[in-house]
């Protein structure tokens, strides 16, 4: 099989990439991916020589590029991981979230229709049904509730591929997954950021109340939920992946304290995000049944391997925390 995997030099997408050379002899990856902010060919360096790899840069939104792709890697199946994927920022500035999360995907779902693509799959989130209320769970029929920009931007996506599922008979699935947390994720998110600052003893900002629930993943067990859908999942069908793992943000950070040894101190209470939603919460019920995947890692052990592996990385960490992290922690945290 050869495979297109968009955004695989992000967070998900490289752990995706890891897995796939790693676990699948003969199938081959050409990783499509723009570097952004977000990209980091670090995350990819133990593939790069690996025959069956090729990374290619380029924007999604360049249809022409990903048509060309598909016809000379003789490609299979697109997994769709490219996006701009930070809440907070895509309320600082929305527009690069509809050019890249609802036209890039528009521009890949025309090549693969032109193309007559055999299988697509478009990983989305469980952040498009916005606040759960307790105790209900998310199934995949749950309406689309979107809060911020990003999740508009992401459930519009979703709206588009599952039409090209009905429209044009294109072989697609959707996932929706729960947070994900695990090595090499960009330290803009909960984790990461609160383990790097408690690392290097800086001021860990909770958002409000702390109170939020989050629903936590491995990306290595989502990883594996993505392959379980493209090889097994059917036409025009969504599935749920989650951790099994709902905490509040509060006590996330706490164990975070107690695993680095940094001091209570450093917690901050900051201004809440605006349109916070408060609970997230989904049942993988169909893909534990239908496809035979649930998730391997439990948070205590997942938690302590990520913070041993910022420990072992801090190169990496402060190549990624330069001058333009710098410049987005400033207007994100600098006015709250
Ligand atoms: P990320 O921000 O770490 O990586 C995104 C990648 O996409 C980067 O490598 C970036 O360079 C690339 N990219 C962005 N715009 C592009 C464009 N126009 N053309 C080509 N490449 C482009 O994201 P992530 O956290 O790895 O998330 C991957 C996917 O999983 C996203 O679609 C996100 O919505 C979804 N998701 C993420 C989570 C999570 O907790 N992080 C949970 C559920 C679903
Ligand atoms: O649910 C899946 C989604 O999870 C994905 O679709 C997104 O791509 C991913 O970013 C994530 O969205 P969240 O907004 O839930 O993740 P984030 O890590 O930004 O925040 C997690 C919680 O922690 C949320 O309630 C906000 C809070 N938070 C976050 C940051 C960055 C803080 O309290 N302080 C912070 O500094």
């Amino acid at each position: 099989m050869n495979l297109l995997v968009t955004g695989g030099a992000g967070f998900i997408g490289s752990a995706f990439v890891r897995l796939v050379l790693a676990t699948q002899p003969g199938v081959r990856v050409v990783n499509l991916d723009s570097l952004t902010y977000a990209g980091n060919l670090e995350n990819l360096a133990a593939a790069a020589e690996h025959p069956g790899y090729r990374f290619v840069r380029g924007d999604i939104a360049d249809q022409p590029l990903v048509e060309s792709l598909i016809a000379s890697e003789k490609v299979d199946a697109i997994v769709h991981f490219a996006a701009e994927s930070h809440v907070d920022r895509s309320i600082l500035s929305s527009k690069p979230f509809f050019d890249t999360n609802v036209l890039g995907t528009l521009s890949l779902l025309d090549a693969a229709r032109k193309t007559k693509l055999a299988r697509f799959v478009h990983v989305s989130t469980d952040e498009v049904y916005g606040d759960i209320d307790p105790p209900h769970e998310a199934d995949e029929q749950f309406p689309l509730r979107a809060s911020s920009p990003y999740s508009a931007s992401k459930a519009g996506s979703d709206l588009l591929a599952l039409s090209y599922v009905r429209t044009f008979g294109l072989n697609l699935s959707v996932t929706r997954a729960s947070n994900n947390y695990g090595p090499f994720q960009f330290p803009e998110k909960l984790i990461p950021l609160m383990i790097s600052n408690a690392l290097e003893g800086r001021p860990l900002p909770i958002y409000g109340d702390g109170l939020q629930v989050r629903d936590w993943l491995f990306a290595d067990d989502h990883c594996r939920g993505i392959w379980a859908v493209l090889t097994k999942g059917a036409a025009g069908e969504v599935y749920n992946i989650g951790g099994n793992c709902s905490l509040p943000n509060i006590e996330v950070v706490h164990r975070i304290l107690a695993a680095t040894g940094a001091p209570e101190s450093l917690l901050t209470t900051v201004a809440d995000r605006p349109g916070h939603d408060r609970r997230y919460a989904l049942t993988s019920a169909k893909a534990e049944r239908e496809l035979g995947w649930s998730p391997v890692m439990n948070f205590e052990e997942g938690l302590r391997l990520t913070i041993d592996w910022y420990r072992a990385n801090p190169g990496w960490v402060q190549r990624v925390k330069s001058g333009a992290y710098r410049d987005y922690y400033a207007r994100n945290y600098g006015a709250r």
